[in-house]
C-alpha cells in the first residue's frame, strides 16, 4: 500500500477491512500527526523496521470479519510484545480481547449494533477519555462484541441500551479498545479520543500541516511518474484544477494539462477555466476542435443510453489521441478517498491503478494523488492556492453536459445554443432572487416536441423549455423546489423570447419515480 512508504509515521494504522481505515488517517492529518496505513500481512515487519525511528504508537482498524472466521485478517501477536501503546477500533477491539482470551468474544448472529450509540464512561476514568463528558453519542457499526474484559483488562465504557462493553483498557500494557468508531463524525467527541491516545498515551508531538500535504503530493507523484509523461484532463472542477496547480511547478512539461471542449458545456465555462488555470500557471490546452465529432455521434440518436455511450466513446477516443500527441503514458486523475470508498476499492488499490476500463479503452497508467484526501482538505488546499474561485458553491453538472438536456430531438449545435443561454438566463435570474444556493440542482432541458404558439401576430409552431428545480441532500431521492410565482413568471418571459421556443415548463416532480436529469 502506497501510505506504507510514509517512513515520518508516527503513529501506525493496521486496515483490517474497515470503509473508516483512510478516515482515521485523515483524522490524525487533522489533528497535525503523520501516520502510514498497512496491511496486516505487513505489519509486523514494518514496526521492527520503524520501531527505532519515529513510531510511537498503533491504531487497528475496525473491519467487517468475525474473529473466528477461517479467513479473518491475521496479525502478527508479536506486535503485542514490543512495548509501543495500541488502540484497537471496533474489530480491532475484538481481536485485542480475542488473543488474550479466546472466550471473550460474543457471536451476535442476528442482531447487529448499526447507527447511534449513546456511551457511557466509568467513574474511574481513562486516559484515553480524558476531558470529554461523562457520556456521549457515538457511532457503531458491529456484529459481535466483548462479552467480558480478558485478565489484565477493565471495562472502561458500556452503552446501557445495548447492554455492550464499548471500550476496555489494560494500563499497565498501554493497550487500549473501543467498540464504536471515535473516527467518524457522527461520534461526538471532536477528535478527543484519537488525540488522547496519540498525544497523552503515546506521546506524538504534532508534525503536519497543510503544506506538508502539497509536498507529499508533488513528491510521490514526481516519483510515481520517473521520466514519463502524463496527461490530465481539467475540467474546472476544484479536484482536477486544483491537483494541476499543484503538480506544473514540480513536474513541468512532462504534465501536460488539457480540457476538451466537447460542446455541451455551460455558457461561458471554458473561458472560465481559462482564466482560472491562467493565474495559477497551469498551462492549459483547450481542445475545441472535437465539438463537432461530439455532435455529429451523439445526434444520430434520441435514446438516452445510446446518448451516454455515444459521449462516453467520442471522449475515450479523443482523450486517447491528445495523450498519443504528447507521448504520454500516464494519466493524472484527480479521485478522492471518497470515491474510491464508495467503489470498495479502497484498500486493494495502489497508488497507480490501472481500472480495468481505462487500460482497455485507454490504454494509460492511472496515478491518483488524491485518493487519501477528502474534500474538505483539497477545499483548504485549494485556497491556500489562491484557488478561492474554484471553491465557490456551485450546483452539479453532468459530465455529458447539455448533450443530456436536448430530449427527444436529436441534438445539434442550434439545439445546444438555445439551452446553453437558457441555462444561463435561469441560473442569473436564480442568483439575482438569492434562491442558486437554496437550490440543489436546476436543469433546464429543450423538449423536442413542437406544439404551436403565437408571437406578435403570427402563429408559431415550436419547441418547450423545462426548468427543474429541485432539493436533495444526496441524488439518491429528490424533492421538487418550488418556485416562487413572481420568479416563475419572469423565467418564462425570459425564456419565451427564445425565437424558437413556445412554451415553458416547470417540473417539481420528486426522485422517484422521476430522476434528477431527464436522461
Ligand atoms: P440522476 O439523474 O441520476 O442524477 O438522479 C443524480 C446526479 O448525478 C448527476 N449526473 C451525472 N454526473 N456524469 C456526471 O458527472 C453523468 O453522466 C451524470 N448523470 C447524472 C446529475 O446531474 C445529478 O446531480
Amino acid at each position: 500500500m502506497e501510505n506504507s512508504k510514509d517512513h515520518k509515521a508516527q503513529i501506525l494504522i493496521i486496515d483490517l477491512g474497515s470503509q473508516y481505515t483512510q478516515i482515521i488517517r485523515r483524522s490524525l492529518r487533522y489533528l497535525g500527526f503523520h501516520s502510514a496505513i498497512v496491511s496486516p500481512e505487513d505489519s509486523l515487519k514494518w514496526v521492527k523496521d520503524n520501531k527505532s525511528k519515529s513510531l510511537k504508537g498503533i491504531i487497528l482498524s475496525g473491519g467487517s470479519s468475525s474473529v473466528y472466521d477461517k479467513d479473518a485478517p491475521k496479525i502478527g501477536e508479536e506486535l503485542l510484545s514490543l512495548g509501543i501503546p495500541i488502540l484497537g477500533i471496533c474489530y480491532g477491539m475484538q481481536w485485542l480481547a480475542y488473543v488474550h482470551d479466546k472466550g471473550a468474544i460474543q457471536v451476535v448472529k442476528e442482531a447487529k449494533s448499526y447507527g447511534p450509540v449513546e456511551i457511557n464512561f466509568s467513574k474511574s476514568g481513562s486516559k484515553l477519555f480524558k476531558n470529554l463528558q461523562n457520556k456521549i453519542q457515538a457511532w457503531s457499526s458491529h456484529g459481535d462484541s466483548v462479552k467480558y474484559a480478558p485478565a489484565g483488562f477493565n471495562v472502561v465504557a458500556t452503552s446501557k441500551n445495548e447492554g455492550v462493553i464499548e471500550a476496555i483498557e489494560n494500563v499497565e500494557k498501554n493497550f487500549f479498545a473501543v467498540q464504536f468508531h471515535p473516527e467518524v463524525e457522527q461520534t461526538e467527541d471532536e477528535n478527543m479520543i484519537l488525540n488522547n491516545f496519540v498525544s497523552n498515551i503515546c506521546g506524538c508531538k504534532k508534525d503536519y500541516s497543510r503544506k506538508d500535504v502539497i509536498a507529499e503530493i508533488q513528491n510521490s507523484t514526481k516519483e510515481l511518474l520517473g521520466k514519463n509523461t502524463a496527461v490530465i484532463g481539467v475540467s474546472g472542477g476544484v479536484d482536477s484544477t486544483m491537483l494541476s496547480a499543484i503538480l506544473t511547478p514540480v513536474l513541468g512539461e512532462q504534465l501536460r494539462s488539457f480540457m476538451i471542449d466537447t460542446g455541451g458545456m455551460r455558457k461561458d465555462e471554458v473561458e472560465k477555466v481559462r482564466g482560472i488555470t491562467k493565474r495559477v500557471g497551469i498551462k492549459l490546452e483547450v481542445v475545441e476542435k472535437y465539438k463537432d465529432k461530439f455532435i455529429q455521434e451523439i445526434g444520430k440518436t434520441v435514446d438516452a443510453e445510446e446518448k451516454r455511450v455515444a459521449f462516453r466513446k467520442v471522449y475515450g477516443e479523443v482523450f486517447k489521441v491528445i495523450a498519443k500527441s504528447y507521448g504520454a503514458t500516464q494519466m493524472i486523475q484527480g479521485t478522492l478517498a471518497t470515491d474510491l470508498i464508495e467503489s470498495g476499492s479502497l484498500g486493494k488499490s495502489d497508488l497507480i491503478k490501472t481500472h480495468h476500463n481505462v487500460d482497455l479503452h485507454l490504454g494509460l497508467k492511472e496515478i491518483m494523488p488524491l485518493s487519501d484526501y477528502f474534500k474538505f482538505e483539497i477545499r483548504e488546499m485549494a485556497e491556500m492556492f489562491g484557488l478561492e474561485e474554484l471553491v465557490a458553491k456551485r450546483q452539479p453538472f453532468p459530465g455529458p453536459g447539455l448533450y443530456l438536456r436536448v430530449i427527444g430531438i436529436p441534438v445539434s449545435s442550434e439545439l445546444l445554443e438555445i439551452v446553453r443561454d437558457a441555462d444561463h438566463e435561469v441560473t442569473e435570474i436564480l442568483k439575482k432572487h438569492n434562491l442558486y444556493d437554496k437550490i440543489a440542482q436546476t436543469i433546464v432541458a429543450l423538449i423536442g416536441v413542437k406544439t404551436v404558439g403565437v408571437k406578435g401576430d403570427g402563429r408559431v409552431y415550436g419547441y418547450s423549455l423545462v426548468v427543474r428545480t429541485v432539493e436533495t441532500v444526496d441524488f439518491m431521492t429528490v424533492k421538487g423546489f418550488y418556485l416562487p410565482k413572481e420568479v416563475c413568471e419572469e423565467i418564462m418571459s425570459t425564456l419565451g423570447r427564445h425565437k424558437q421556443i413556445v412554451r415553458v415548463f416547470f417540473d417539481w416532480t420528486t426522485k422517484p419515480p422521476a430522476t434528477t436529469e431527464f436522461e
